[in-house]
């Protein structure tokens, strides 16, 4: 990253270190900030950024502001257009992680949504693998995922992460990559930050949009992927114990990408190792994302051409 790092804050372009919000803003007291995390990748051989499905992002983005009445004026065009200005502002030429925010900015000690005036800002950083693809071990977390009744889980709230955090922190500390959370039901729900796909019978499985799990942009590309290779797709809910004899498991999002599920609970899925539709499909994202893929480009947005 080039110093100083620009941020888009309050309608303009800006030095990242000025960006900055007061301790009373309603949104660090009481998480009221909804926000994306999308990608960028750097193509060497063409010397471009890609950013992947910047416009459904934006498009969750104005959503997930709905949900909290956070007003958002600017339209997914216009939200695409300051990105990719803040994306030549500060010249990357590798992989990135772009975080935009909306938010209630009042400085109002005031439980509730009405009233209260919303800011947007968004910055960017470079980000290369954040968990290892090749094959992690999960466990089923003890904390179950947020219900949509208690904090909407479709929406991306900042203050939803608690959960995330505390469920990804266990799992770290007792020795693995990841948690798996149960919705309150005892379904699988999802990942700390990711979706769930698991294999049974040659059939790619993934739960459904009301299993409590935040409606992922790669889940979507995962599924069109799958079907692009003829391999059969199921939207439903899938047991725990599914998971214990799942051929193949993987996560994905943005941040994790594409990771195989090489064990849960201790117990190998499969035979331990990435099984073929997961390494297929890993193949086809990761030429995917980084513009390689001629049929696929349509998924990208170049930032320096066009
Ligand atoms: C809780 C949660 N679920 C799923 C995902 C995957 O969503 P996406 O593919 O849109 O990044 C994320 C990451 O953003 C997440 O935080």
């Amino acid at each position: 990253m080039t110093e100083p790092a620009i941020a888009f804050f309050d309608g303009r372009l800006m030095p990242l270190k000025d960006a900055n919000v007061n301790i009373a803003t309603h949104a660090f007291n009481y998480g009221t900030a909804v926000f994306e995390g999308i990608r960028g990748y750097w193509n060497d051989q063409e010397e471009e950024l890609y950013v992947v499905q910047v416009g459904p992002h934006f498009a969750r983005l104005q959503r997930s502001a709905r949900v909290l009445q956070i007003d958002l004026p600017y339209t997914v065009e216009e939200l695409v257009a300051h990105t990719k200005d803040m994306l030549k502002a500060n010249q990357f030429r590798e992989d990135v992680y772009i975080r935009p925010l909306a938010y209630k900015a009042d400085a109002a000690i005031k439980v509730g949504l009405s009233g209260i005036k919303s800011g947007f800002g968004m910055f960017a950083v470079p980000m290369g693998n954040y968990v290892a693809t090749g094959g992690i071990q999960v466990s089923v977390s003890s904390w179950r995922r947020i219900a949509d009744n208690m904090i909407p889980s479709r929406a991306k709230v900042s203050g939803a992460y608690v959960n995330a955090a505390l469920s990804s922190d266990q799992a770290k500390v007792d020795g693995y990559d990841e948690a798996i959370m149960l919705a309150d039901d005892g379904h699988v729900s999802e990942a700390s930050s990711s979706n769930l796909f698991m294999v049974r019978g040659g059939v790619l499985v993934t739960p459904p949009v009301t299993a409590d799990i935040l409606e992922g942009i790669t889940r979507q590309v995962a599924i069109d992927l799958a079907r692009e290779i003829s391999v059969p797709v199921e939207v439903r809910p899938i047991d725990r114990t599914e998971l214990y004899s799942a051929e193949e498991i993987f996560l994905c999002g943005t941040g994790v990408q594409l990771a195989a599920v090489i064990s849960v609970d201790r117990r190998p899925v499969g035979e331990g190792k990435p099984g073929p539709i997961t390494l297929a499909l890993q193949e086809l994202y990761y030429d995917l994302v980084r513009g390689r893929s001629a049929r696929h480009r349509h998924y990208v947005t170049p930032v320096y051409r066009g």
